[in-house]
Parts: structure tokens; C-alpha cells; sequence
């Protein structure tokens, strides 16, 4: 559907993606929606790592930070999230302080309830429907400092952002599994997935974790991370957690893996996970994760491990740990 509608953007707007002009697109999902803008200078904005690494490899140029560098076009693909869509149009006008903004979306992201908002704060050239989805376009400038997104405070004294896993308060699950397993983590461990912070912030309360790796792909997530857990003990990475070897071999995983990918639904992602973790674990190694219930990760943790408890959950989450990984 996406395609659809960058087509009719490389169409309308082909001219202006010509050699001088400098166009910065937000949030590309795949690198065909970059490379079907005959655009020389775009420059790809990605702070999810694997769509980033997959951007740079197709030879995309890609920033996930925002300098003072100025543009004279923003493609913006809006994500699920409102306050960071909104966060990202805010930004655009930033960085194209005079020129052009194109707002891309599907009616499932919300993007019909965007338009709408935004029309009351500027004027919008033009808006399109096609494709299950629409494109509004305005020109800059334009006086939307409304739209910064700022950092929420929740419960715990815990800081996050719009967009990230659970931003709006600690995730039942992963506030469930760290009451099951308490203090009994020690050793050398890693948090995959670990988002915001709160399993690993959690984990180090006890003084028997002595180095503990956090892995997590939303570049936004792991700089909550760290302002959240401030803890020597703790080594942030910003990476496939389905591409990452630890240095040596582990004490004990703690997650509660991720089963959508940019918005879908996707358990086969939480199966990889379970991979990653026998492949990182000693044989003595423990795995500890949290799901939801109705999840079948049973013969994924069967094929990777050759024993694995359930311990009381509740009746939306299971707690399992899954002992003595089998080594491909
Ligand atoms: C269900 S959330 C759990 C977050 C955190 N551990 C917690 O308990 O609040 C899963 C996390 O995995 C991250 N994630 C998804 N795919 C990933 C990947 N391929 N590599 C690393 N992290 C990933 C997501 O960004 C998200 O923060």
C-alpha cells in the first residue's frame, strides 16, 4: 500500500528530488521506499536499528539524530504512535525551516485523525487519499513547536518517551516477571529487548549481577534506558538482538521479547529470541522470560533447551525458565 503512494510522491513531487535539493525522509520502512524517490541527497532518519542497517546496507544514507543540518524537503511516514507522528512533523519543520513537508500515512496508523489536527494549526497545500491511506502536503514556514514531544514521567520515578514499549507505565508483565524471580539472578547476564530499562533496573537491585548486557533496537528506548538504570555494572548496545553474540557466554537472560515488527503482529520474532538466548547461554546458563499467556513459545523453548518450568503466573502471563541450552 506504502509503495502505492510513494509512487504518486515521486510523481508529484519528482522535480524537487532533483540534484540540488536536500531531502530528509522520516521513518522509512524498508529501503525500495527510498529507493523509489529518484532523490541524489536523501538522507534516511531511522531510529529502529534493523530497518536502519538494512537502509545503510542497501547504501541509504542514515542519521538517527537530528543536527542542525537543514533540508528543503521532509517525506514524514507516520508510525502508529500520534504523539510521535507528531513529534516527527515537529522535527521536519526543524530541519526544512523553508520548503516542503509531505505527511504520509495509512488510515490504520491514524493518519485520516492527523490531517485533521494538523489543519487546524497551518495551512496544508493539498491532501490525497489513495491506497488505504493519505498524503498531505504544506509548506514551511510553519509554527508547530506544540508538537515537540517531551519525556513522561511515570511511576517508579521511571522516564520514557512516546513511541517506546509501554511509555505510559511499567508493563504488567515485565513488573510480573520481576516479582517471580526477585534477587535469584547473580553472575554475568544480558536483558534482550530490555526497552525503557525497567527488567534490567530491576535485575540490578541485587549486588550479586556482576556485569549485565542490555540489548535493545529503539534507538529512543535505549536512551531512556540510560538515564533510567544508572549502574556501572550495566553495557548498552544498540543492535539486532537476532544478530548479537555475547562476548563470552552467560549466567542468565532476562526478557519479555517483542512480538510485533513496526506495528505488526509477529510471534515468530519472540521464537528468535529464545534461539538468541540458548545460543548466549552456558550450559549452567538460565533463561527467565515473560509472555503472554496465549503465546506458544512451548516448543520453541523445547527445541532450544532441554528443560523449562513454568512458575505461577497469572492468568493474562506466563513466567518460565528455561534451563540447560542445546547447542546447535
Ligand atoms: C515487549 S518489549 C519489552 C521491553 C522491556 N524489556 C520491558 O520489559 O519493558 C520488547 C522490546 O524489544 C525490542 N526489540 C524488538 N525487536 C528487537 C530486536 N530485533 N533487537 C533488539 N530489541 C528488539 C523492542 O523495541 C521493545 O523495547
Amino acid at each position: 500500500m506504502f509503495q502505492e503512494r510513494i509512487e504518486f510522491i515521486q510523481r508529484k513531487f519528482g522535480r524537487l528530488f532533483s540534484q540540488d535539493n536536500e531531502v530528509i525522509f522520516f521513518n522509512p520502512e524498508t529501503p525500495p521506499h527510498c529507493l523509489s524517490l529518484s532523490s541524489e541527497k536523501l538522507v534516511a532518519y531511522q531510529t529502529f536499528f534493523p530497518v536502519f542497517d538494512q537502509l545503510r546496507a542497501a547504501g541509504i544514507k542514515c542519521v538517527h539524530s537530528m543536527s542542525q543540518q537543514k533540508y528543503n524537503t521532509a517525506i514524514i511516514s507516520i508510525p502508529k504512535s500520534k504523539k510521535l507522528a507528531r513529534h516527527f512533523i515537529y522535527l521536519a519543520t526543524k530541519a526544512v525551516p523553508e520548503g516542503l513537508i509531505i505527511i504520509d500515512g495509512d488510515k490504520n496508523n491514524g493518519i485520516e485523525s492527523i490531517i485533521r489536527d494538523l489543519k487546524k494549526e497551518t495551512k496544508l497545500t493539498n491532501v490525497v487519499s489513495k491506497a488505504h491511506g493519505k498524503i498531505a502536503w504544506f509548506e514551511t514556514p510553519a509554527n508547530l513547536g506544540k508538537y515537540k514531544d517531551v519525556p513522561l514521567q511515570i511511576e517508579g520515578g521511571f522516564e520514557t518517551q512516546a513511541g517506546i514499549f509501554s511509555s505510559d507505565g511499567i508493563d504488567p508483565a515485565s513488573k510480573l516477571l520481576m516479582q517471580v524471580i526477585s534477587k535469584s539472578l547473580k553472575g554475568l547476564g544480558a536483558d534482550l529487548g530490555g526497552g525503557w530499562g525497567y527488567l534490567s533496573a530491576k535485575a540490578l537491585e541485587t549486588t550479586c549481577i556482576s556485569e549485565l548486557y542490555f540489548i535493545e533496537a529503539d534507538l529512543i528506548a535505549l536512551n531512556k534506558a540510560k538515564r533510567n538504570v544508572c549502574d556501572e555494572r550495566i553495557k548498552f548496545y544498540w543492535c539486532d538482538a537476532l544478530k548479537w553474540e555475547a562476548p563470552v557466554l552467560l549466567d542468565f537472560i532476562i526478557m519479555n521479547p517483542p512480538f510485533h515488527f513496526l506495528g505488526q503482529p509477529m510471534p515468530s520474532l519472540g521464537e528468535d529470541f529464545i534461539k538468541v538466548a540458548s545460543r548466549n547461554l552456558k550450559k549452567s546458563g538460565m533463561l527467565w522470560m515473560v509472555a503472554n499467556r496465549h503465546l506458544p513459545y512451548e516448543e520453541a523453548i523445547q527445541a532450544h533447551f532441554s528443560s523449562f518450568s513454568e512458575f505461577p503466573g497469572s492468568k493474562r502471563f506466563k513466567v518460565i525458565r528455561a534451563e540447560n541450552p542445546i547447542k546447535s
